[in-house]
């Protein structure tokens, strides 16, 4: 059978008119979807610099504010869980120098940008700016899961800038596998002296799905229970623990997408093998080699991961292709002095601010991150 000309004919059409109408939807979606900068007035320093400098068609622009005392002000509202570090170690630290962190709120009328770290807003948002500058943008910090976020009325779209663990925030804050530079230094197998361990606090077990998972791996292979309070884990002290067991349960307290926390990338700094409880293995691995930890979620059931760990125990072969991944890429130690514990994100905020001048208003906040 050979199908009629005129059909043809007209589904040839059918297709232009579909193809058309998918284009036309897709302009309008990205026309609708660009910066809106032309309705608000440009920051006073955008005007500055294109009197004073001409840069060259392709020559990174240089901004006024990076050179000397004009960099741009970053005003840092509340201290996160007022966990306070000196601000000028973002240098130091992570080598960030395009701008300048305050906490001195008398700074606000010139700051670019403002760090507001969510769970410190109190219900009426009476502690926060009622006003703000045209150029001003506002920095939604928050670490925490989306079950431990408060909901907070009011602040739907308030903000310009998001700064959480999530992949997809505007500014993402996690430690992350690096491809290693020659310079780095080369990986130091610890020694191992045990072989599964835990740092037990059960406080911050919510889903208590993976405590119960825990019991039932505990009756197939022994489990050492590291005391998160013991003076032997105080600092990087850690890394030498921890560092000593083959593997490592990294448990998180819930289940979210991107919340992969400090229980996977220290044990994975310090040289242990994680065994993941979280996300789906797919989302670690955006994070991680996947061949740098082992997933729950690849065992029927806890006697299976047991039985996989005391094979790999005796394995040493199969043991260490767990740590091939460190040729070519390394991982810093996350910060043991809790007082660093926001550093990273304050100095990535203080860094984006100093680099990009976009307008952004976030349009739900919590449709966004809640759901
Ligand atoms: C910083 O800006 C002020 C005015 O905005 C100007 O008077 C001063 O010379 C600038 N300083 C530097 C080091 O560029
Ligand atoms: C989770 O575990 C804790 C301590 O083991 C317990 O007090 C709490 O009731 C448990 N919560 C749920 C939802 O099972
Ligand atoms: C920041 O967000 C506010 C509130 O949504 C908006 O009015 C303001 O124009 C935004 N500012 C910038 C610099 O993007």
């Amino acid at each position: 059978m050979v199908s009629s000309a005129p059909f043809n004919v007209l589904r040839v059409a059918m297709m232009v008119v579909l193809f058309v109408g998918a284009f036309t939807v897709m302009f309008l979606m990205y026309f609708k979807s660009l910066p809106s900068s032309p309705c608000h007035p440009p920051p006073s320093h955008w005007a500055r610099q294109s009197q004073h400098s001409q840069p060259q068609p392709d020559a990174p622009a240089v901004s006024p504010e990076v050179t000397g005392a004009n960099k741009s002000v970053v005003l840092l509202w509340f201290w996160p869980g007022d966990k306070q570090f000196p601000l000028s170690d973002c240098r130091r630290l992570f080598n960030i120098d395009n701008c300048r962190l305050t906490d001195d709120r008398s700074e606000y009328s010139k700051a670019r940008g403002v760090v507001i770290h969510h769970s410190a807003i109190s219900d009426d948002l009476s502690n926060i700016p009622k006003t703000r500058p045209r150029f001003q943008r506002w920095i939604w910090l928050n670490m925490d899961s989306p079950s431990r976020t408060r909901w907070i009325e009011g602040l739907k779209s308030l903000f310009n800038l998001t700064l959480t663990y999530r992949k997809d925030s505007d500014i993402h804050v996690r430690w992350k596998v690096a491809a290693r530079r020659p310079t780095d230094s080369p990986f130091q197998f610890p020694q191992k002296k045990r072989t599964v361990c835990w740092l037990l606090d059960t406080n911050e077990l919510e889903s208590n799905k993976s405590y119960l998972f825990f019991k039932e791996l505990a009756k197939h292979i022994k489990v050492d229970l590291l005391q998160k309070s013991s003076d032997q884990l105080k600092g990087d002290g850690y890394f030498s623990v921890v560092g000593s067991c083959k593997f490592y349960l990294s448990f998180e307290s819930s289940v979210h997408t991107d919340y992969i926390t400090e229980t996977f990338t220290g044990p994975l700094a310090a040289g242990t093998v994680p065994v993941v409880w979280g996300p789906p293995r797919r989302n670690y691995e955006k994070f991680a080699p996947g061949t740098s930890f082992i997933h729950t979620e690849d065992f029927p059931d806890a006697a299976a991961l047991a039985k996989f760990l005391q094979n790999l125990d005796s394995d040493l072969v199969a043991y260490m292709k767990y740590f091939e991944w460190w040729k070519f890429y390394t991982l810093q130690r996350p910060f043991r002095d809790e007082r660093y514990e926001y550093a990273l994100a304050i100095c990535q905020a203080c860094r984006y601010v100093g680099q990009k001048k976009e307008y952004r208003v976030v349009k739900d906040l919590y449709k966004w991150f809640l759901e």
